[in-house]
């Protein structure tokens, strides 16, 4: 298996309803998944770039979320839509997206 250049971690935490904190997959979440899972078979990348669904990765106000390594880049508020453009600026481009990141703050 070759070292993947990104690592793209999608967040399809579940909680019960009505649970404080709500979870990513209740707003969109799991279709999110199937989204990058789809880009990447269908760009036939799998050699460059791993999509793996993970847990809660901790602002949960904001997701659904996704964080991208080696950088370390999370993006907030995730749609299906964005996916494309993920792909193209950063996980090929090399160029995060601004208008999706987290503040910085989230990392304080
Ligand atoms: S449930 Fe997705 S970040 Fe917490």
């Amino acid at each position: 298996m070759p070292k993947p250049e990104k690592h793209v971690f999608v967040c399809s935490q579940t909680r019960p309803d009505g649970h404080p904190r709500g979870c990513c997959a209740q707003k969109g979440g799991s279709d999110l998944l199937q989204a990058f899972w789809k880009e990447l078979q269908k760009r036939n990348l799998f050699d460059r770039i791993s999509v793996t669904y993970s847990g809660c990765l901790g602002p949960c106000d904001g997701g659904p979320n996704v964080v991208v390594y080696p950088e370390g880049v999370m993006y907030s508020q995730v749609t299906k839509d964005d996916v494309a453009a993920i792909f193209d600026e950063h996980l090929l481009g090399g160029q995060p997206l601004e208008r999706l990141q987290c503040p910085p703050a989230i990392w304080g």
